[in-house]
C-alpha cells in the first residue's frame, strides 16, 4: 500500500498530537509520485553519443514503463539538416534490441529542429517550433532543455535561450522551464563559476538540473536511506567507532572514444570532482532533518566545507596517479593509454588516482578517507567499506595467538547491490577458535516490480522538479576548491607533484597506491 506525502506529514501530526492515527505506515512506505505534468523535452545535441547511447534508450524505456506525462513531445535539435522522419529513424536505430512493439507511438513524439548555435534567429525558429507544439501536445506549456553538446557549447547556448525568451517562466505562457546540464561543469573553480553566472544570467538556480548519474543509481540512493532510516549504525558512524572510509569505483574499460576530452580532464576531472565526492558526501554527512532536496543539499555543502584542502606539498604524500600501460581485460590484450587513438604519445594525464582525504569536523577527525578510481583496472566495481576499530581488548589473542579481524560494512554499488556485514564468530567445533563471517542483504531481494536506470530516474526527477539528486552551485563551487590545488600540484608539473606512475591493463592500479593506506 502506498501512501502520498500528505497522508504521511498528517499521519505525523496525529501522532505528534497524541491521537491515533488510522494510517498504518507499512514497512515499505514510499511517497506516490504524482500524475506527470506534460511537457516538451528538447535535446540539444540530439544526433551525438550521449543522446543515441544513452537518452533516445533511456527516454523509449521510460515510455514501455508508462513513466512519461501522457502529453510528450521530444524535439531533438542539432546542426545537421534532417526531416522528422529521419530524426525517428535514428532514433530507432538507438533502441534497437528494445522492446519494439510500441515503438510507432514513440516515433509519433519525437520531432527534429535543426539548430545553429551560433545563431539567434535559428533560436527565434526554434521558439516558434515550440510554441506550435505547445498548442499541440503540451497544454501546460512545460519546457525540458537538455544539454547533451559539448561543454563549450554550455554558455552561449544558455544566452541564445536567455536572448530567445525561451529561458523565462512568463506569466502568459504559465508553464515551467528547466535546464538539464551534463557534467563537466567548467573545467576549475573559474570556468565554473563563470559558467554558473551565464547559466544564472537567464535561467534561475531552481530552473538548473546538473546531472550527476551516480546520485541517481538505486544503490547510491541507498546510502542515505540505509544511514538515516535505521537507528543501529548512526551511534557508530564517527571517529569513536570507524577506523578508515574507502570508496573505489573501479572500471575495467578504457578511455574508449572519448581522448579528446579525457585528455583534457584526466581522472580527478572526470571522476572525482563529481561521482567520488557525491559518494563521500553521503558516508559523511549529517543527517539532514528533512528527506527534501535542500536539506540534503546543504548537509553535503557542509562535508565539503570541511574537507582538509591539501597544499600542492601535501599532494605527494595523499595522492598517488597512475596511467594505464598495455595489458590484458577479461583475456583479451588491450593497447596502453599513450596508444589509444587521439591520445598524445607522451601524455601525462593520469587515468587512476588514489587520494586520501580528511573531513575536519567533529564527527570525522583523524578518520582517513581513501577515494580511489581508475581505467582499465582489474574489473568494473563500486564499493564503499567501513572499516570499524578493532575491538579495544582482545581476551583471545593471548589465549589463542589469533589476530582478530575488524568489523566491515560494505555497500556494494555496482555490480554487486549488496551490503554485507563481516563479523567474528566461534568456529564450530571441538577447538576454541574464531573466524571472520559475512552476513549479506542483496537490494534487489523479495522485489520484483520495475527498476529504474540512472539516466531514467534522472529525467524523471528532473520532469518533476525534484532537485535531490542533482548538483547545487554552491556544491560544485566546494567542490572545485577542494579539488584545484590538487590538480595544480599533479599538472604539467611532476617534478612538484605526485609522479604518474605506471600500471598493466587489467591488474588493480600502481603498486605505490599501498604507500597511502
Ligand atoms: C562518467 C565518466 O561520468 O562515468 C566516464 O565520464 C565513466 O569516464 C562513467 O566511465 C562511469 O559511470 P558508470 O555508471 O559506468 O560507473
Amino acid at each position: 500500500m502506498e501512501y502520498s506525502r500528505e497522508e504521511i506529514d498528517r499521519h505525523i501530526d496525529t501522532v505528534i498530537k497524541g491521537q491515533t492515527s488510522d494510517l498504518r505506515i507499512p514497512p515499505e512506505a514510499c511517497l506516490v509520485d504524482g500524475p506527470l505534468e506534460s511537457c516538451t523535452i528538447v535535446i540539444f545535441g540530439a544526433t551525438g553519443d550521449l543522446t543515441m547511447r544513452k537518452l533516445a534508450p533511456e527516454l523509449y524505456s521510460l515510455y514501455l514503463k508508462d513513466a512519461l506525462p501522457d502529453s510528450v513531445a521530444i524535439v531533438g535539435a542539432a546542426r545537421a539538416e534532417m526531416s522528422h522522419a529521419q530524426f525517428r529513424e535514428r532514433i530507432r536505430d538507438a533502441v534497437t534490441g528494445m522492446d519494439l512493439s510500441r515503438w510507432d507511438r514513440f516515433a509519433s513524439l519525437l520531432y527534429y529542429q535543426s539548430v545553429r548555435f551560433d545563431s539567434p534567429a535559428s533560436f527565434t525558429q526554434l521558439s516558434s517550433t515550440l510554441s506550435e507544439l505547445d498548442n499541440e501536445r503540451n497544454p501546460l506549456c512545460n519546457r525540458i532543455f537538455y544539454f547533451a553538446i559539448p561543454p563549450s557549447l554550455y554558455e552561449g547556448t544558455a544566452e541564445l535561450l536567455g536572448a530567445a525568451g525561451l529561458s523565462q517562466e512568463t506569466e502568459e505562457r504559465n508553464g515551467w522551464v528547466r535546464l538539464v546540464v551534463e557534467k563537466p561543469f567548467g573545467r576549475d573553480l573559474k570556468t565554473a563559476i563563470s559558467l554558473n553566472r551565464t547559466l544564472h544570467k537567464h535561467f534561475k538556480e531552481r530552473q538548473i538540473f546538473r546531472i550527476d548519474h551516480y546520485l541517481a543509481k538505486e544503490t547510491v540512493q541507498n546510502v542515505l536511506m540505509f544511514r538515516f532510516a535505521n537507528a543501529i549504525f548512526e551511534p557508530l558512524w564517527n571517529r569513536m567507532f570507524v577506523d578508515r572510509v574507502t570508496i573505489t569505483a573501479a572500471e575495467s574499460l578504457g578511455v574508449e572514444n572519448r581522448a579528446r576530452y579525457y585528455e583534457e580532464s584526466g581522472v580527478l576531472r572526470d571522476m572525482f570532482q563529481n561521482h567520488m565526492m557525491q559518494l563521500l558526501s553521503l558516508v559523511a554527512m549529517e543527517p539532514p532533518s528533512r528527506m527534501e532536496a535542500d536539506y540534503v543539499r546543504d548537509e553535503k555543502c557542509k562535508v565539503f566545507r570541511s574537507l582538509r584542502l591539501l597544499s600542492p606539498s601535501d599532494a605527494t604524500r595523499h595522492v598517488v596517479l597512475g596511467q594505464y600501460l598495455a595489458g590484458t581485460v577479461d583475456g583479451k590484450s588491450v593497447p596502453g593509454y599513450r596508444q589509444e587513438p587521439g591520445v598524445n604519445p607522451d601524455s601525462l594525464t593520469p587515468t587512476f588516482a588514489a587520494v586520501r582525504v580528511f573531513v575536519d569536523n567533529w564527527r570525522w577527525q583523524g578518520v582517513p578517507f581513501y577515494l580511489t578510481s581508475g581505467k582499465r583496472l582489474a574489473k568494473k566495481m563500486t564499493e564503499i567499506v567501513i572499516d570499524f576499530k578493532k575491538a579495544p581488548h582482545s581476551m583471545f589473542r593471548g589465549l589463542l595467538g589469533e589476530s582478530i579481524g575488524q568489523n566491515r560494512l560494505t555497500l556494494g554499488i555496482y555490480p554487486d547491490e549488496k551490503i554485507h556485514l563481516s563479523f567474528q564468530t566461534k568456529n564450530p567445533g571441538a577447538k576454541v577458535c574464531l573466524r571472520s563471517v559475512r552476513m549479506d542483504f542483496d537490494y534487489r531481494q523479495d522485489y520484483t516490480g520495475p527498476v529504474l536506470d540512472a539516466y531514467e530516474k534522472a529525467i524523471m526527477d528532473c520532469i518533476q522538479g525534484d532537485h535531490m539528486l542533482f548538483w547545487r552551485q554552491d556544491g560544485v563551487e566546494l567542490s572545485w576548491s577542494f579539488l584545484e590545488p590538487i590538480l595544480e600540484a599533479c599538472e604539467d608539473c611532476f617534478d612538484k607533484g605526485p609522479e604518474l606512475q605506471f600500471y598493466a591493463a587489467g591488474t588493480w592500479g600502481p603498486q605505490d597506491e599501498d604507500a597511502l593506506t
